[in-house]
């Protein structure tokens, strides 16, 4: 077999390292282009110490036409990765969220089917589930059910679960398949919804393989310490290996599915195989749902239960309450199956999270700024 060259967008980051390692170990040649976002890479501009050497890098930004197109010639597939992924910053810097996330990925598409010289045989996009905004929810009266975002004017009422959107009754939360409704409650989410949109639309016209990886909130070592905007375990962590106070937000009963990383890297490289070859669209979590209460005990315990856990009432305009994935469709279609308990993942991710002692300062100043904007509230003021 002629050994595969992929081009890992973003590659330098979180889900990109962790890939790369894999696709070299599966005898694939791996370039990455990445701008090292300070936000996420603080001064380093370097690979994992291992990738040095046996990945290419170039060191380059994905809105910029004649760096992204060099890079993607020669190569087989594209992995795209590389994105804003801050959900509360992109309510209050829409233009760079939409110029790197839907940009970048029209750059993408530019080169595809513009370029006689391209050698693109698959391309795989990093979605969210964040296009699902609220998952789905199941009300006695309406069955299946979407709610909106929550308004501002309830959740100062700290009433936070979503209401049946048809009659205002109580509901309860679902799994989300992928035939749920897409309705995003963040500029972000909106981005993410199109990056995919763009992807197998063209997939389609193109007759080329395509994927779209709805991930879950991913988790793992090498996650970003530095970046105060995504990543609540690499907040608290931080938080709770220096005995700060933690504010959990709402009432600590939001919940989210935290996939680990080696999980998302095997959903995303069961796409790459040679035997996938259709366009399609998959959930890739852990399918349960973990609330921020357990996982705020569970990582103060681990530092010898040092911080102080408030439950606040504090809340953020674009936040979710509620998602997990049903994983009926990956199961079926790419036969994966999560291997990591959370339980296990986050022992894993706690013990390799030594470093990001700025993180609480720049994590206040990131909710300075979203109070300035008007999209976050303390409970009480
Ligand atoms: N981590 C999660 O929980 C999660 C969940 C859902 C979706 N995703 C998606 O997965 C992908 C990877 O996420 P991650 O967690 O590894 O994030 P990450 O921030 O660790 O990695 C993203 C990488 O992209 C690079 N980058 C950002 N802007 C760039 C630009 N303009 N040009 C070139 N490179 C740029 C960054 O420097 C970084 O190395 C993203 O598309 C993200 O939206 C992640």
């Amino acid at each position: 077999m002629n050994v595969k060259r992929v081009l890992v967008t973003g590659g330098a980051g979180f889900i990109g390292t962790h890939l790369s390692r894999r696709l070299l170990r599966e005898g694939y040649q791996v370039t990455v282009l990445d701008n090292f976002l300070p936000q996420v890479h603080g001064d380093c501009r370097e690979l994992a110490v291992d990738l040095r050497g046996k990945v290419e890098l170039r060191i380059g930004d994905v809105r910029d036409k004649a760096v992204f197109h060099e890079a993607l010639l020669d190569k087989d597939i594209v992995v795209h990765l590389a994105a804003e992924t801050g959900t509360g910053q992109s309510m209050y810097e829409p233009v760079r969220y939409e110029q790197v996330n839907i940009g970048g990925t029209a750059l993408l598409l530019d080169f595809i089917t513009n370029n006689p010289k391209s050698a693109i045989s698959k391309m795989v996009v990093a979605s969210s589930r964040s296009i699902y905004g609220e998952g789905k929810y199941r009300c006695d009266a309406h069955g299946d059910v979407y709610p909106d975002a929550r308004g501002v004017e309830e959740l100062k009422r700290g009433e936070f679960e979503p209401k049946c959107p048809v009659c205002g009754s109580a509901c309860s939360v679902m799994a989300t398949d992928e035939t749920s409704a897409i309705h995003p409650s963040s500029l972000y989410g909106i981005t993410k919804q199109v990056q995919e949109q763009m992807v197998l639309m063209y997939g389609q016209s193109l007759g080329m393989p395509a994927y779209a990886l709805r991930y879950q909130n991913v988790y793992g070592p090498g996650q970003s310490l530095n970046n105060p905007y995504t990543g609540i375990l690499a907040i608290f962590s931080n938080l709770a290996r220096h005995g700060k106070k933690i504010n959990v937000f709402e009432d600590g009963l939001e919940s989210r599915d935290f996939v680990y990383v080696e999980d998302v890297v095997e959903a995303t490289m069961r796409c790459i195989a040679p035997s996938s070859q259709g366009v399609d669209f998959f959930n890739v979590g852990s399918g349960v749902p973990t609330s921020v209460l357990e996982l705020t005990q569970e990582i103060n315990e681990f530092f010898g239960g040092k911080s102080a856990v408030e439950i606040s009432g504090d809340f953020r305009v674009g936040d979710i309450r509620h998602n997990f994935a049903d994983l009926t469709k990956i199961r079926r279609e790419l036969g994966f199956e999560p291997q990591w308990r959370f339980a296990d993942g986050v022992k894993e991710f706690l013990k390799s999270a030594t470093s990001g002692n700025e993180i609480s300062q720049s994590y206040t100043a990131s909710l300075d700024e979203m109070k300035k904007a008007g999209l976050y509230f303390e409970s009480g003021k």
